[in-house]
């Protein structure tokens, strides 16, 4: 019998591989996918057949659009580790005049991919400042959000951990490459925490180096750890699919502090907040976690919330295209989308599939009028092209003829907003990101 049951349990094993092996070779090369000018439609699958009902959409098109967006853009997220420990370094109950509780965590996680019966710690630690309200009696919706210069550019407070890694030059107090305590505080008109806990939001951080520092060397980050070698295949992660698997890390942090019963956090309206290339981040997270409730990149452009195609004939000059991303942050994709570089038209998806997934969760796209670079007119048209998943939920998504309207969210459950100004984010983005979540979490 044992025999039997061994034999019987060796042909599951093979036929899972056979099959495993099977869908991975549903993705054509390159070469073989068909030039499409327009953006293509999320409700007809790689193989020609539409999509007519939700269940459809669920068990077939949505995991194949995931699995496309991660062979051919992002690469494969990393799975999500077996073990994670949160620690809580310090609590001060008293920030804001006592009207917030501020902590930092101290989140390890086992590396990912290493065999079931052998998870050992990553070197990587994962520094999440979160930051919740004290007078609220019902728990509160929180923002999960990556930055850019450390926790410690958020708040003032000396408690919060300085970067030990490379941090951007552009940051306050960064010498040597490395951040310095001249920049605590230094980005508080970017967060404005004060803002998110007057309306009885909690707050969220972690710093995109302590996933994957930013830099083109591809060993420094979490896929060089769990490639030593730096043997990488066209499909495993960049850096962007890395920072997108950290953000579901500080759920899983979330989770074990409500779990733990030491922040009264509302896990069903969680919000993903990221800007830019930590934009481009926050839509494939949330694609790739129903956890996050809605999701709002901010001036994310190319990669992320403007569409890869020219619907316009956009030259490279007004627009950032495939082939300039791929040539100036050749570490953010994953190598296959490099083919792409002079010939976009043969994705076989766009961006808005990629909102698409997110279906029936609200998405908010912000933009900034002097901002071109990011293509904001572009980001309409995925979003109105991503509207007809949103319709299959009885969802009204975004009218396909809305006009951007300056200072003003347009749309319903897809959200689009632009304001004057630069590429930045500003304290009118956070009123615009607080109404656009309160008209989709409230009453609550
Ligand atoms: C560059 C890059 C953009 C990116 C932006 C940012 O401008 O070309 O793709 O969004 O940096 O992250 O600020």
């Amino acid at each position: 019998m044992k025999s039997f049951l061994h034999y019987f349990a060796g042909m599951a094993l093979g036929l899972g591989l056979l099959i495993q092996s099977a869908s991975a070779q549903t993705f054509p090369p390159f070469a073989e996918l068909k030039p499409q000018n327009a953006l293509p439609d999320p409700l007809t699958m790689l193989s020609g057949s539409k999509v007519e009902t939700v269940r459809e959409w669920e068990t077939k098109r949505r995991p194949e659009l995931q699995q496309l967006f991660q062979h051919y853009m992002y690469g494969k997220l990393p799975a999500a580790p077996q073990m994670v420990d949160a620690k809580t370094l310090f609590t001060n109950a008293k920030f804001l005049d006592g009207k917030a509780t501020l902590r930092e965590l101290s989140v390890r996680f086992s590396l990912p991919g290493v065999k079931a019966n052998a998870p050992s710690w990553s070197k990587h630690t994962l520094h999440v400042l979160l930051i919740t309200p004290n007078d609220r009696l019902t728990p509160a919706p929180a923002f999960v959000t990556m930055n850019f210069c450390g926790n410690h550019s958020i708040v003032a407070d000396e408690q919060v951990k300085i970067p030990e890694n490379w941090v951007y030059k552009s940051c306050k107090g960064v010498e040597n490459d490395h951040a310095t305590a001249a920049g605590r505080g230094s980005q508080a008109d970017v967060w404005n925490v004060d803002l998110i806990i007057a309306k009885g939001y909690a707050f969220a951080s972690f710093y995109s180096g302590d996933i994957d520092p930013d830099t083109a060397d591809f060993g420094d980050g979490l896929a060089g750890e769990m490639k030593p070698d730096l043997q990488f295949a066209p499909d495993d992660p960049g850096a962007i699919a890395c920072w997108a698997w950290g953000y579901h890390r500080v759920i899983d942090a979330l989770e074990k502090q409500v779990a733990a019963k030491a922040a009264n956090l509302n896990l069903k309206q969680v919000a993903a907040v990221g800007h830019s290339r930590n934009g481009k981040t926050t839509l494939l997270a949330a694609a790739m976690d129903p956890r996050i409730a809605l999701a709002i990149p901010t001036q994310a452009g190319c990669g992320g919330t403007a569409p890869s195609r020219f619907l316009r004939g956009e030259s490279d000059k007004q627009v950032e295209s495939v082939k300039r991303i791929n040539t100036s942050f050749p570490h953010w994709f994953c190598d296959e989308f490099t083919s792409f570089n002079d010939d976009p038209m043969r994705l076989p998806f766009d961006q808005n599939c990629l909102v698409a997934i997110c279906a029936p969760r609200p998405v908010l796209f912000a933009n900034a009028v002097e901002d071109g670079w990011a293509n904001p007119d572009g980001q309409l048209e995925v979003l109105k092209a991503a509207a007809p998943v949103y319709a299959l939920y009885g969802k009204r998504g975004i009218d396909a003829n809305a006009k951007p309207e300056v200072d003003k969210v347009i749309g319903q459950e897809l959200g689009y907003f632009i304001r004057p100004g630069k590429h930045s984010m500003n304290r009118q983005d956070w009123e615009a990101f607080l109404q656009f979540a309160e008209k989709h979490f409230a009453p609550n």
